[in-house]
C-alpha cells in the first residue's frame, strides 16, 4: 500500500449549526433504549444520549450530571427535586438510576443532563421525560377475564365496559395485556398502531403488558372500551411437529385491562376488568398463526365497541386466574405495518382464482378490499413459489404442519362479506404470514384487479442504523436481502423463517446477531428475548433448541452450538452497546448451563453431542470439535462476564485453557495446518474462535485459503461456515478469495440465491430440491456476510477492549475490484461513517466520520488516531 499523501479534517459548517448557542447539542436522549418511553417498569433505568458537534473537531465528553423531577417546571427552575447525581468524570454518555429513591409507579420523570465538554465547558440538555408503568404486582386493579368457553372454541371472545368520564381528563393511560393477542378500542377507534401484542413469552412464567396513551380517544359522558382476543401461541389451534397444541400454558384466550383516567383536579380514576364487563362472540370465528384468520362480517354486530351499542343480549365476563407468574411491561418497538406493498396481478383462473405477487418476500398479512353479494367467500393463499401452472406452491414450507380440526389450511385467510353494497375490507388481526405470492379464491365469479389487494409488511419495528451501498450491485442487493430476510424474522422474537415454523431457533439468532446490531437497533428486542432464556431453562441446566418453548427441543440436540445463544447474544450487546444488564441477568443462568455441560463431557472434556454447521453444502465438519469448540468459547466468554461483574474468573478461564489445549491435541493436525477434518468451517472457526496457536495461525489461514482456491472459489459450508469464512479470509489476507467467494453467481453462493434465482430473501438451503421439500426460502442465518461488508469492506468495528463505540476501529480493506464502497452506522454514540473511493494513479480517498464524544483508530497505510469529526485520507 502506497504512503498517505496527506491527511485532512474536514469541519462542516452549516448555518444552521452557526445559529445554536454553543457548538456542542446533546441529541437523541433515551430511556431504556427508547424515546420518551411511557409504561416502563425497572426500577433502575438506563439513560442515554448522544453528542452532537457538526463545528468542532476532537469533542470529548469530560463530565455529566444528571437531574431528574416531577415536573417540566421544576427542570426548568434548576430544581432536580427526584434525584440529582454529583458530577461523574466519564467520557461514556450513559447513566443508571441507583434507584437511590424508589420511583413510583404511573408517575411521569423529567430529566435533563448537563455535559462538560473540552471545547465549550457546560452543555445542557433539553428536557425529556420517561413514565413508569407497574412496578408492583399489587400495583394492577384490573382482574383477569375470560368467557366461558373451553380453549377448543375457536371464535374469538369479544368484551366491552362502558363508562361515564364527568370531569376534564389530563391524561388517560390503559395498561393492557391477554393470553393471546388482543384488539383494544376505545369509543370505536383501535387503540396504537401495534400488531400481535403482546409478544410471544412463555406465558406460565412471564407476560407483557403494555401501555397506551388513550387521552385524545376518550369523551366527556359515555364512554366504551372494547377488545377482541386473539390465540396467537398461548392457544395454538392447529397442529404440528413442535406440540405448541400441548403447551402447558395453553388456554382460552383472557384480558387484562386497566384504564386509568387522572383528572384536572388531581384525582383519579379507573376502570379495570372485571365480571361487570360483557362478553360475546362476533365476526372472528378462527385465528391461528400457522393457519391464519377467518372473519365472517354476516356476523358484525355493528356498533359494539361504541358507548351507545346495546349489549343487553351479551354474558357477564367471569374472572379467571392469572394465567401467569409475572407481569411485565413490553420494552420494546411492538410489530407494526412497516409498509404497505402494492401487488401485481399476475393471472387469474376461471374468473374466481386470482395470483398476485408482492415482488419480494415479506412477513405479514394482506388487506382485501372488494364488494360482493352477501355471503361471498373469499380465501387468501399465501407461499414463497409458483407452481409451473402459475398457481401457488406451499410445498417448500407446509410439511411440519399437521391440521387436525376441518376447515384448517396452512397460510390461509377467509373472508366472508356481509353484503353492505360498500366496499368491504378485510385484515386479518391474529396472524402472519411468510409470503411472496398470494393466491385469492373466490366462491363464485368475481373480477379482482391489483388494486384488491395491499401487502401488509409486518414485524418489529426496530429502527433500521445501518447503510451500506458499494460499486457492485450484487453485493448490494445481497445486503438488501439479508435486512429484508432480519426484518421479517423479527416479531417479538428472532425467528429462523416467517412461514414454516415462527420458532425463535437459537443459533439462527447468534449466527445473525453482528449483522443484525449492525443494521438494526436491537438491543430492547434481545434483553427481552434473553430474559425469555431464564425462563426456558429447565432445573437441570438445559435449554431448549428454540426460545421460548413449552417442552420441545430439550434433550441434547441441537447441543453447545445452539446453547451458545446464552453467551454470544449478551456478549454482543455489551460489545456494540457497552451495556451489562443482560450479562447480570444471565449470569446464574450461564452458570446452571455451563454446570449441565460438565455433566456432559466424554474423557478430557469433550463435548460430542448437538447439531454444528447446520445445512452445509458438502463438507460435513464433525459434531465434536464443533461442540466443543463452543464450550471453550462460552467459557472464555464466561470468564470476561465475571470479571466485569467483579466475580472470580479462574474456574471459566482454566476451563477455557483446558478446553483450548484439547481441541488442539485433538483435532489440530500441525504437519498440514489442520483442524479435525479440515473442511472450510474447521479451519475458519478455529481462527474466529482464536483456538489456534497464534504462531500457527497463518499457516491455518492459508490452508483455509487452499481449500477455498481448490473448490473454485465456492463456498462449502453451513451456518457456522457462513459466518467465518469470509472475516477469517479476509484477516489473514486472502481478501481477493474472500471477494470471489461473495460475488459468485453459480451455486452455492448468495448471488445464486439474489442474481440467479432473483430471490429477495436469503434462503435455508444452498440448492433447493426438485420436490421443494422443507427449505424455506427466507432464513436468516447465512447473511453474516452483511457483517463482513461494513467489518471488511467499509472497516467499521466495535473495538472490544473499549465496547460500546466509544472507541472505533475503522480498518477498511481496499478490494482491487471494487472502485467504491459508504457505509454508515448509527451507535449508540452517533453516527459512525467509513467511504472510500479510488482517484487516478491507484490512489484511494477513505474518508471517516467519528461522532462527539468518540475516538477512533484508522488502520489504513498506517494507524492514525484520531478524534470525532469528518476525517480524509488520501492514499
Ligand atoms: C430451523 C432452523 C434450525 C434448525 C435446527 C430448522 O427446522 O428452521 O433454522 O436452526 O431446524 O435443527
Amino acid at each position: 500500500m502506497k504512503k498517505a499523501v496527506f491527511y485532512v479534517t474536514v469541519l462542516l459548517a452549516c448555518s444552521s449549526c452557526m445559529n445554536r448557542q454553543g457548538n456542542t447539542q446533546v441529541v437523541n436522549m433515551r430511556c431504556e433504549y427508547l424515546y420518551a418511553p411511557i409504561g416502563i417498569d425497572t426500577s433502575t433505568p438506563r439513560l442515554t444520549w448522544e453528542l452532537d458537534n457538526q463545528m468542532e473537531t476532537n469533542v470529548e465528553q469530560k463530565a455529566f450530571q444528571i437531574g431528574i423531577a416531577s415536573s417540566r417546571q421544576a427542570l426548568e427552575t434548576g430544581k432536580a427535586d427526584v434525584w440529582q447525581s454529583s458530577p461523574i468524570a466519564s467520557g461514556r454518555s450513559f447513566w443508571e438510576y441507583d434507584g437511590g429513591k424508589p420511583l413510583v409507579s404511573h408517575t411521569k420523570y423529567y430529566w435533563q443532563v448537563t455535559v462538560w465538554d473540552n471545547k465549550q465547558g457546560k452543555v445542557t440538555s433539553r428536557i425529556d421525560s420517561f413514565e413508569m408503568g407497574k412496578l408492583h404486582l399489587a400495583d394492577w386493579k384490573a382482574r383477569w377475564i375470560t368467557d366461558r368457553q373451553d380453549k377448543e372454541r375457536e371464535a374469538s371472545p369479544l368484551f366491552r365496559k362502558t363508562f361515564e368520564v364527568k370531569k376534564d381528563v389530563v391524561s388517560a393511560r390503559a395498561y393492557v395485556t391477554a393470553g393471546g393477542y388482543f384488539e383494544l378500542f376505545m369509543n370505536g377507534k383501535r387503540v396504537g398502531e401495534n400488531f400481535l401484542d403482546p409478544a410471544y413469552t412463555h406465558f406460565d412464567k412471564r407476560i407483557l403488558y403494555l401501555t397506551h396513551d388513550v387521552t385524545r380517544l376518550l369523551e366527556k359522558g359515555e364512554n366504551a372500551l372494547a377488545a377482541v382476543l386473539g390465540n396467537g401461541w398461548y392457544n395454538m389451534q392447529s397442529r404440528a411437529v413442535w406440540d405448541f397444541e400441548k403447551a402447558r400454558w395453553r388456554n382460552r384466550p383472557s384480558l387484562l385491562c386497566e384504564l386509568r383516567l387522572t383528572y384536572q383536579d388531581g384525582t383519579t380514576d379507573i376502570i379495570a376488568s372485571d365480571d361487570t364487563w360483557k362478553t360475546a362472540e362476533g365476526p372472528y370465528t378462527y385465528n391461528c398463526l400457522y393457519s391464519g384468520d377467518k372473519y365472517d362480517a354476516r356476523l358484525e354486530a355493528e356498533g359494539w365497541t361504541l358507548a351507545g351499542f346495546n349489549d343487553s343480549a351479551w354474558s357477564e365476563a367471569i374472572i379467571t386466574a392469572s394465567p401467569t407468574a409475572v407481569l411485565q411491561a413490553q420494552q420494546m418497538p411492538a410489530i407494526q405495518v412497516v409498509e404497505e406493498i402494492k401487488p401485481t396481478l399476475l393471472r387469474s383462473f376461471d374468473n374466481r382464482i386470482y395470483v398476485f405477487d408482492m415482488g419480494e418476500n415479506i412477513s405479514g398479512v394482506c388487506k382485501l378490499a372488494v364488494t360482493g353479494e352477501r355471503g361471498t367467500h373469499f380465501t387468501l393463499r399465501h407461499g414463497e413459489l409458483l407452481k409451473a401452472d402459475g398457481r401457488l406452491e406451499q410445498g417448500n414450507i407446509n410439511v411440519y404442519y399437521h391440521p387436525a380440526k376441518p376447515g384448517e389450511y396452512f397460510q390461509t385467510d377467509m373472508f366472508t362479506l356481509k353484503g353492505s353494497g360498500q366496499t368491504e375490507e378485510f385484515t386479518p388481526q391474529f396472524t402472519y404470514h411468510g409470503f411472496r405470492y398470494v393466491e385469492v379464491e373466490c366462491d363464485r365469479p368475481v373480477v379482482l384487479t391489483a388494486d384488491n389487494l395491499t401487502g401488509l409488511l409486518l414485524h418489529t419495528n426496530v429502527e433500521q442504523v445501518g447503510q451500506f451501498r458499494c460499486s457492485n450491485e450484487l453485493l448490494n442487493k445481497i445486503w438488501e436481502a439479508t435486512n429484508r430476510s432480519y426484518k421479517t424474522n423479527l416479531h417479538g422474537i428472532p425467528t429462523d423463517c416467517p412461514q414454516r415454523e415462527k420458532n425463535g431457533w437459537t443459533a439462527d439468532a447468534h449466527v445473525a446477531i453482528d449483522l443484525a446490531l449492525l443494521n438494526f437497533d436491537g438491543i430492547t428486542v434481545y434483553e427481552k428475548w434473553m430474559r425469555d432464556m431464564i425462563d426456558n431453562q429447565r432445573e437441570d441446566g438445559v435449554i431448549a433448541g428454540i426460545v421460548p418453548s413449552s417442552g420441545w427441543g430439550y434433550g441434547d440436540w441441537p447441543g453447545p452450538v445452539w446453547d451458545a445463544v446464552l453467551f454470544i447474544i449478551p456478549n454482543a450487546l455489551y460489545n456494540y452497546y457497552g451495556d451489562t444488564r443482560s450479562i447480570e441477568q444471565l449470569y446464574p443462568t450461564m452458570m446452571k448451563y455451563l454446570e449441565y455441560l460438565k455433566g456432559m463431557e466424554k474423557e478430557g472434556g469433550l463435548l460430542d453431542f448437538g447439531i454444528g454447521d447446520w445445512l452445509s453444502y458438502h463438507a460435513q465438519t464433525p459434531t465434536d470439535y464443533t461442540s466443543t469448540a463452543f464450550y471453550y468459547l462460552d467459557n472464555r466468554l464466561m470468564a470476561r462476564f465475571a470479571k466485569l461483574l467483579g466475580r472470580d474468573a479462574t474456574g471459566y478461564e482454566k476451563k477455557a485453557e483446558a478446553l483450548k489445549r484439547l481441541l488442539n491435541e485433538k483435532f489440530f493436525h500441525a504437519e498440514n495446518a489442520t483442524y479435525a477434518n479440515g473442511t472450510q468451517t474447521a479451519q475458519a472457526l478455529a481462527l474466529y474462535l482464536g483456538i489456534v496457536p497464534p504462531d500457527k495461525e497463518q499457516a491455518v489461514a492459508d490452508k483455509l485459503y487452499q481449500v477455498v482456491a481448490d473448490n473454485g472459489f465456492f463456498l462449502d459450508f453451513g451456518l457456522l461456515g457462513s459466518k467465518t469464512v469470509l472475516p477469517m479470509l479476509s484477516r489473514y489476507g486472502y481478501d481477493e478469495a474472500a471477494y470471489r467467494m461473495a460475488t459468485q453467481t453459480e451455486a452455492p453462493s448468495w448471488g445464486y440465491w439474489v442474481k440467479t434465482l432473483g430471490y429477495t430473501t436469503l434462503a435455508e438451503t444452498w440448492t433447493l430440491s426438485p420436490e421443494f421439500r422443507d427449505a424455506s426460502l427466507n432464513h436468516v442465518f447465512m447473511g453474516s456476510i452483511s457483517a463482513w461488508f461494513y467489518n471488511v469492506l467499509a472497516g467499521i468495528n466495535y473495538d472490544p477492549q473499549q465496547p460500546g463505540f466509544g472507541h472505533v476501529v475503522i480498518s477498511p480493506h481496499f478490494i482491487p475490484d471494487l472502485e467504491w464502497v459508504e457505509a454508515s452506522y448509527k451507535s449508540v454514540r452517533g453516527l459512525i461513517k467509513s467511504a472510500w473511493k479510488r482517484g487516478e494513479n491507484g490512489s484511494v480517498t477513505l474518508t471517516v466520520t467519528i461522532p462527539a464524544g468518540c475516538t477512533a483508530t484508522v488502520l489504513a497505510d498506517k494507524e492514525y488516531h484520531i478524534g470525532s469529526g469528518i476525517h480524509s485520507f488520501c492514499l
